[in-house]
Order: C-alpha cells, then structure tokens, then sequence
C-alpha cells in the first residue's frame, strides 16, 4: 500500500497543453477520483502516473519513491482501462493467471494466487469458461482480477465501466467501491461521470482544461463549489445560473436578474456586502432549492411552466427566464400543462454567488 503524490505535473503535445500544473496527494488507501468533461487531461494525467507517457514537468511520487525514471513494470501499479480487453483465446483462469505468468511466479503460487482473487469477485465458477461466454459485468470482473492478482500497491482505473449498460455500471460501481474499501489499495480513478464521481469516491478533483478546479469530499463540491465550474458540473439536473446586478442599500443586498429582485436574506447580504461585492455576479440555486407551488408563496414570484419532464418519484419542472430555461426539482408527481401559471420561491439559504468576471464563489 501505498500514497501517491503529484507535484506540479506538466504535460504537452504539441501544442496542447495536456496537464497544466497538476499537484495532489492520495493518501494511503484513498479511493480518489479524477473528474472532467472530454478532454481535460483525466487519461494523460494517470499515464503519466502509471510511467506511460514521461513528463515534461513535475514529480510523481509512489509510496516515497520518485518514480519519474522508473519504467512502468517497476512502479508497482496496476492500470484498467475502458477497454479491458480480455485475451479471448484465453480461459478466464489463463487471462487472470497471465499477469503472473509473465513474473514466473511459481505454478502453486499462481494457482493459490488466481483462486483467491476469483473468490473475492465471485468468479470462481466462471474459470472454465472464455471471455465471449460471460456478460459484460463479468468480463469487467475478470479484468479487474487481472489487475489485483498482481498485488499492486497502487490502482490506475480509466473509465473502467463506461463499456456496461446503465443498469450494470450502477451495480458494478457498489461492487468496486466494497472492493477497493475491502482491499485497501489506494486508487485513482478517472470518469467524467459526476454521479459515479460522486457515489465512489473519498475525494475528488475536478479537471478542466488540464487544470484542477477544486480538490474536495464530494459533500463538499455539491454544497461548497469554489467557481462556476465546479458548480455547473456536480449534480443533476445541474444548478441554475442568473446574471444578476447587485445593489446595496442600507446593508441589505438585492440582486436583480431582469426578471427577478432577489432580497438577499441578512446572512449572505453580510458575506457579499463584507467581500465587497462585484456590481455583477451570477446567483447560483439547485433545482431542488426551488420549492414550487400552485398557490402563491409569500416572497415567491408566479412563473408560466414551459414543460414538466417526469420522473416517478420527482418531477423536473421548467419554466423560462428571458431565453433560458430554469429547472425545478418537485420531489413526487406534478401535474401542470404547459403555460400553466405556478409560484417558485428561492431557498436562499442554500443559494450560491458568484462573482461574474473571475467565475470564483463568493456565498
Ligand atoms: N498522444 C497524444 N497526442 C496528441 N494529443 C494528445 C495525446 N493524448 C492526449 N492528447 C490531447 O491532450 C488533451 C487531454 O487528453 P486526455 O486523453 O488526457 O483527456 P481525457 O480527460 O482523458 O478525455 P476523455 O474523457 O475524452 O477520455 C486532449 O486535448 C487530447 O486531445
Ligand atoms: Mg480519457
């Protein structure tokens, strides 16, 4: 087991700029994920990490080894990838034993080694079998057993369900994360899926444009989001944005959107009003930080529904601001037509601020 450590990670090709000034720890044991739309540099950054691709800047740490000149076979890590092609002429046994085979480990050892990892992923009745004859949750079980029958001190996993059907990937993330919590072995696992990011991990870093955005639990990227960013990228339906224009009068705060003023309750009046606030900013809420209702609210305002998308056991409702859509989260049924006039109100409390020009949080 181990800890790993990046500093100041530097990557190019060409003329992108792949990773840019990359710096985290994980500690011995975490399960930490790597997040970020297509493109931010997830892959590169754990290829660097697994000796696949070399630095142009920056030091990786494995346990308390600087491992920038080590060759991957001596990093002691073990990496899954989205396409975890499994050998097909090989019986799943053969395909987990493979690893092993290659080191020349003893035949018992091999053999004790391939029994005990196919225990621990229920496998064991599938030994016999070849890769075309299992489902796709299976084959990811076996490759992941080839990756853990090394013993690695580390885990690199790249999308490694992203292949699997919905249904199957929200299985299989319960699965890997007992497992990872099970085993202990520190992992960093890239995905640009929030909601996986979410449920797995200890703590994630959001990526965009190579470039960490925030390093944090994820309790605290969905409640704390430093900048628009983050914000807009943790949870869905994501959070609702409102250009606003701030006017203080007195202490108090008021934002207005153009179609809303927004009194700001003495709380969030005093941290903008102490930040000296930006004459612009962009007021943040949750959908489900709306409460909606077919009766007026005292302090709401009356909205028109544009659509209601739903979903069982809650209901999107939608409704316009200027030329963009705003997103309500009803918890059960909410039956209202198109046009329908209905009432909102803000929870402010749980209300978000930003500062319009840098993009940073400032409530
Ligand atoms: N071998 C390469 N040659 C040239 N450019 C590359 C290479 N590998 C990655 N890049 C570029 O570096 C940037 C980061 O790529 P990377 O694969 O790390 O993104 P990612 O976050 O894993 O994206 P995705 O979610 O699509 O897998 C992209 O702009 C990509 O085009
Ligand atoms: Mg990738």
């Amino acid at each position: 087991m181990a800890r790993v450590v990046v500093k100041d990670l530097f990557k190019r090709f060409g003329k992108v700029v792949a990773v840019d000034h990359v710096s985290f720890e994980v500690k011995d044991g975490e399960f930490m994920v790597l997040l970020g739309p297509s493109g931010c540099g997830k892959t590169t950054t754990l290829r660097l990490i697994a000796g696949l691709e070399t630095p142009d800047g920056g030091e990786i740490y494995i346990g308390d080894r600087l491992v920038n000149d080590l060759p991957p076979k001596d990093r002691d890590v073990a990496m899954v990838f989205q396409n975890y092609a499994l050998y097909p002429h090989m019986k799943v046994y053969d395909n987990i034993a493979f690893p092993l085979r290659i080191r020349k480990l003893p035949k018992e050892e091999i053999d004790r080694r391939v029994r005990e990892v196919a225990k621990l992923l229920r496998i064991e009745e599938l030994l016999d079998r070849y890769p075309r004859q299992l489902s796709g949750g299976q084959q990811q079980r076996v490759a992941l057993g080839r990756a853990l029958v090394r013993q690695p001190q580390v885990f690199l996993m790249d999308e490694p369900l992203s292949n699997l059907d919905a249904k199957l990937r929200v299985y299989m993330r319960a699965e890997l994360k007992r497992l990872q919590r099970e085993l202990g072995i520190t992992t960093i696992y890239v995905t640009h899926d929030q909601a996986e990011a979410m449920t797995m991990a200890d703590r994630i870093a959001v990526m965009n444009e190579g470039k960490i955005m925030q390093l944090a639990e994820p309790h605290v990227l969905y409640h704390k989001p430093a900048n628009l960013f983050v914000a807009g990228f943790i949870g869905a339906p994501a959070m609702n944005f409102l250009d606003a224009s701030v006017n203080v009068r007195d202490g108090e705060v008021e934002l207005d959107t153009g179609v809303f003023r927004i009194r700001l309750p003495r709380s969030l009046s005093e941290v903008l009003v102490r930040a000296g606030p930006p004459s612009e900013v962009v007021f943040g809420i949750r959908p489900e930080h709306i409460t909606v209702s077919k009766s007026p609210i005292p302090g709401g305002y009356q909205v028109e529904v544009f659509v209601t998308e739903p979903l069982g056991s809650e209901t999107i409702i939608d409704f316009k601001h200027g030329d963009q859509l705003v997103k309500v989260r009803y918890p059960g049924g909410f039956e209202a037509v198109p046009g329908e006039k209905v009432y909102i109100a803000f929870q402010l409390e749980q209300a978000h601020i930003f500062d319009k020009k840098t993009g940073n949080a400032i409530v």
